[in-house]
């Protein structure tokens, strides 16, 4: 049976601080995707905005008052990312899905016809973290997998509780609360996971995990059901 997987794939990760570090991660990146393929798994990779995104909402804010305006400028930063990384992807040969879906309807019904299908962000009001959950409930995957710049959830915030530790294993409510789940949100501070992402995967009783996407070999890890260090978040 053909599996399908959702990565949510932080934009961050493109950019590693060495050239080397860069190099080793796309070519790891491909190589995963080269197995994965070869073992007939499908993936929905959901692409982050990272740097060109802060750069771009950053310089049109003094003129750009609307939220959803400057989320419309996010967007198209997301879908800068996801081209890179569909490139990278179909450069070898690998069969990835020719253009970058604007919904999750369509990248759905393409993940029918593709091992790969790569995508950025959809609508205003939220991240690639809660485009990636709405893929997997429409893609019937089995739980989205979030990839990111840090190896954990922290029961607490690191940047703010001394006392903070990794959790290995938590529940969409205990990460819904971590994320400040139905509190207002607030401009420029971003969760570690979306709040949005978290109520949606609740809605969906949709199984996630976060684990740090700079390792490839985490990544692989849990697209082959393997056990990895990071955090498994349970309906
Ligand atoms: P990201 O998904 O990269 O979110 O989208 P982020 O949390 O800001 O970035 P990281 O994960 O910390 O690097 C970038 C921006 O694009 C808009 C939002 O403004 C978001 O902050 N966006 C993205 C949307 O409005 N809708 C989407 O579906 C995706």
């Amino acid at each position: 049976m053909t599996e399908t997987h959702i990565v949510a794939l932080g934009g961050s990760l493109l950019r590693p601080e060495e050239e080397s570090g860069r190099a080793k991660w796309f070519g790891d990146l491909r190589d995963l995707a080269a197995k994965l393929q070869q073992n007939g798994t499908r993936v929905g990779i959901v692409v982050g905005g990272g740097l060109p995104a802060r750069e771009a909402i950053t310089l049109a804010e003094p003129y750009v008052g609307d939220v959803h305006a400057l989320d419309e400028i996010g967007i198209a930063a997301t879908r800068l990312n996801a081209t890179i990384i569909q490139q990278v992807l179909q450069e070898p040969g690998l069969d990835v899905a020719g253009m970058i879906p604007l919904d999750c309807d369509h990248a759905a019904a393409l993940l029918g016809e593709h091992n790969f299908v790569v995508m950025g962000g959809t609508t205003p009001g939220h991240t690639t973290d809660a485009v990636a959950v709405e893929l997997a409930i429409k893609a019937g995957a089995g739980r989205c997998i979030i990839a990111t710049n840090v190896s954990h959830v922290y029961d607490k915030d690191p940047r703010t509780n001394d006392d903070a530790s990794p959790a290995s294993h938590l529940t969409l409510a205990e990460l819904g609360e971590i994320c400040g789940l139905g509190k207002p949100r607030q401009a420029g501070v971003s969760a570690v996971v979306d709040p949005v992402a978290v109520e949606w995967a609740i809605e969906a009783n949709l199984a996630m995990c976060v684990l740090d996407g700079r390792v490839i070999g985490l990544l692989g890890a849990a697209l082959e059901g393997r056990e990895f260090s990071g955090t498994n978040i349970t309906v």
